[in-house]
């Protein structure tokens, strides 16, 4: 079935809960109407533009959005047995991530565990390549089926072309971005014990007997709780930035801001990688420029999370949330040389 809203209020379409307007929102709920709702889409839309909506956890709309949003929601999954234990789970984009984490753990599946919680569709998981606690949401998908928009075509897109990284894929690069509808997502998941309990606080568990997956959710569902805002009661898109890697010249001029800033070096967080470039996390970073629990107008920065912004009142517009974005970047730029990257999205 497919569905036309025109002139529509956005606030129950993204998670920051912005109560932006937009032109015309078209949905639909099967694999198979995507190249009708397509056609609509691109008759509606004034000038062409039309975008693609998940479960717009991870979006900012401008006040008004002069287009059509597209919006996949293919529901329900088929679980076909492997052997080994191991299990092909082929997912509607438009199911809830945490529903069919919920499950999954249930059953007693390892795979999806450590991204209990995480608010938004399979679909959007799928694209931006969402991650937690040591775990990355590409690291169990085997291929995605989509539409190909431009193509006119039905495409199985496997894991490796997808290019997973963190928080991207191949539908984030510029070439890329809006021409795929994702429809399905195929993810393989084990009943092998394997937890993954790299994450500080998730170490504890490693000594715990007979360990499942629906223990290991449990714990993340608390360190979220202690952390997080909950979607339910303050509007946010999680982490609003990326935690910014440096190269190694780029951390010589850093570790010099830091003198200046009268900060000892071995009190900055950070994580080396393989090819010696660091990550520091943006929280610090954020932190360290007086931001934590501070508001700007209706929007605000999360008092236990730096990273993530806001809306504090429940009244924030975009405009609000854009300006405290581009006062953080400055402050973190100004202090430190670092300019953080929005790891939302723009509509
Ligand atoms: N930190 C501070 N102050 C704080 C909080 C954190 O300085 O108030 C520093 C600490 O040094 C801490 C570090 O930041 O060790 C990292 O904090 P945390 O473990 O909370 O994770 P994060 O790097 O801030 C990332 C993801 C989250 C994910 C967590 C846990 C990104 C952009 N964000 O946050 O993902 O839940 O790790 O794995 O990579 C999301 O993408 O929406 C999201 C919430």
């Amino acid at each position: 079935m497919i569905r036309t809203y025109n002139n529509i209020g956005l606030k129950p379409f993204n998670t920051l809960r912005l109560d932006s307007l937009c032109d015309c929102l078209v949905e639909f709920d099967a694999v198979e109407d995507a190249p009708s709702a397509v056609s609509l889409a691109e008759n509606q839309a004034i000038d062409g533009k039309i975008a693609i909506i998940g479960g717009g956890s991870n979006i900012v709309f401008s006040e008004e959005y002069h287009g059509v949003l597209l919006h996949p929601a293919v529901q329900g999954w088929d679980v076909e047995m492997l052997g080994n234990g191991r299990a092909k789970v082929t997912v509607g984009a438009g199911v809830e991530l945490d529903r069919l984490v919920s499950h999954l753990c249930a059953v007693g599946y390892w795979g999806l565990e450590n991204l209990s919680g995480i608010p938004g569709s399979v679909g959007g998981a799928a694209v931006q390549n969402a991650g937690a606690y040591g775990v990355e949401f590409g690291e169990v998908v085997k291929s995605i089926k989509v539409w190909d928009i431009a193509g006119k075509k039905f495409l199985d897109i496997s894991r490796e072309e997808l290019h997973y990284g963190y928080r991207h894929s191949l539908l984030k690069e510029p070439e890329y971005a809006g021409r795929y509808i994702v429809l399905e997502v195929c993810i393989e998941v084990s009943s092998d014990y394997s937890p993954r309990l790299t994450y500080g606080p998730l170490k504890a568990l490693s000594s715990k007997e007979n360990l499942t997956p629906a223990e290991v959710r449990t714990a993340i569902l608390e360190i979220r709780d202690s952390k997080l805002p909950k979607v339910e009661e303050v509007g946010s898109a999680g982490s609003y930035f990326k935690n910014p890697v440096i190269d190694s010249q780029e951390w010589k001029v850093f570790c010099k801001r830091l003198e200046s800033e009268n900060i000892d070096v071995e009190s900055v967080p950070r994580f080396v990688l393989e090819n010696d470039n660091v990550k520091i996390p943006a929280a610090w970073l954020i932190e360290q420029c007086g931001w934590k629990g501070r508001t700007l107008g209706n929007a605000g920065v999360w008092h236990k999370q730096p990273l993530i912004l806001v809306n504090a009142t429940g009244n924030a517009s975009s405009t609000e949330i854009l300006n405290l974005e581009s006062a953080i970047v400055e402050s973190v730029n100004s202090k430190f040389g670092i300019e953080l990257k929005p790891e939302v999205v723009y509509l």
